[in-house]
């Protein structure tokens, strides 16, 4: 392989420049060219480029977002759409693709795979950190830190007023986020989507709190699973506490990727690009413990990542 060219695609993930980074440098090093497509598999269909040269990537690596944009594609996700994605790719002399994105992306990436025998290699970039086949996916240890330090600030003001604080945060269909923000924080209660809940329930551990002394209490919900401003209604009628709710959307996806996502995002992105100028594909790559493995895209796409029932219990254990 002589060309290849490099996506974000999906919701973006702090890390992706740092992917971006890893990818560029790598296959500049085996001697290879890169082509940078804007806006996800959309500037595939409309040959949006970016030539990508080694120092196109500097300075990136602290950057939140992403300097090729992102965007969700309808019309990839038919099939006419990707062979005309695909048509675009081979007219412009490109013969293996990385994609940089979260499940949705990848599925796309598999689908050109298995339908054109494309060369792919995927990347795991989610805030979600849904992804089967890695520990994590790039943009997670940032969207979680940025999410503590939303809700630390949160817990000073609940103690002072003596308040319930139901805070809202992402993680689409999961609840990996709100439990891992849970434990750090030192959560009430943690409402996620894997987990059936009772709100009465919590609505007695509130007031059993109270009796206790505890006057000031934080619960963590996922997007997934209810909305904040119900959770907090329903409390506060069912207790008569003062409760407050916070959504903190899209705030958590953008900001400077930690050391730990910008030194994962390199490693992924530049293990990509290798695997891919080596000539595997349908494949992600992904971190087990410390190490760099790789999965074929249809088992990571088919296999459902659960939390950690150790996790679980720890979360109830720590909130009495
Ligand atoms: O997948 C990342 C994510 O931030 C989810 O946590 C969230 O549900 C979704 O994207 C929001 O998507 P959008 O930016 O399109 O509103």
């Amino acid at each position: 392989m002589k060309r290849i060219g490099v996506i974000t695609s999906g919701g973006d993930a702090p890390g992706m420049n740092a992917a971006l980074r890893g990818t560029v440098r790598a296959a500049i090093s085996r001697g290879a060219e890169i082509i940078g497509f804007l806006h996800g598999y959309s500037g595939i269909l409309a040959k949006e480029t970016m030539s990508l040269d080694s120092m196109s990537v500097g300075g990136i690596i602290t950057q939140g977002g992403t300097i090729l944009r992102t965007a969700r594609c309808k019309e990839f996700m038919e099939f006419a759409g990707r062979e005309r994605a695909v048509g675009n790719l081979r007219e412009l002399g490109v013969e293996g693709l990385v994609v940089i994105g979260g499940d949705g992306s990848l599925t796309g990436a598999r689908a050109i795979h298995e339908e054109f025998g494309f060369p792919v290699l995927g990347v795991p970039g989610s805030i979600d950190n849904d992804i089967s086949g890695t520990d994590f996916s790039i943009g997670f240890d940032t969207a979680v830190n940025t999410a503590l330090e939303a809700i630390d600030r949160v817990r000073d003001t609940a103690y002072s007023h003596e308040r319930i604080f139901v805070i809202e945060v992402m993680g689409r269909h999961n609840g990996f986020i709100a439990l891992e923000v849970g434990l750090a924080g030192g959560a009430e209660a943690v409402i996620i989507p894997e987990v059936p809940f009772s709100l009465l329930d919590i609505c007695d551990t509130m007031l059993a709190m109270r009796q206790k002394g505890k006057n000031s209490s934080i619960i963590i919900v996922a997007e997934g699973a209810a909305r904040a401003s119900d959770v907090k209604d329903f409390i506060h009628k069912h207790t008569g506490l003062e409760s407050r709710y916070m959504v903190l959307g899209h705030m958590q996806r953008g900001g400077r990727p930690t050391a730990f996502d910008r030194v994962l995002a390199l490693r992924l992105g530049a293990m990509a690009a290798n695997r891919l100028l080596s000539g595997y594909s349908g494949e992600m790559v992904g971190v087990d413990g410390n190490k760099l493995v790789s999965h074929p895209l249809g088992y990571v796409l088919t296999t459902k990542r659960t939390v950690d029932p150790e996790k679980l219990l720890l979360a109830e254990v720590m909130s009495n």
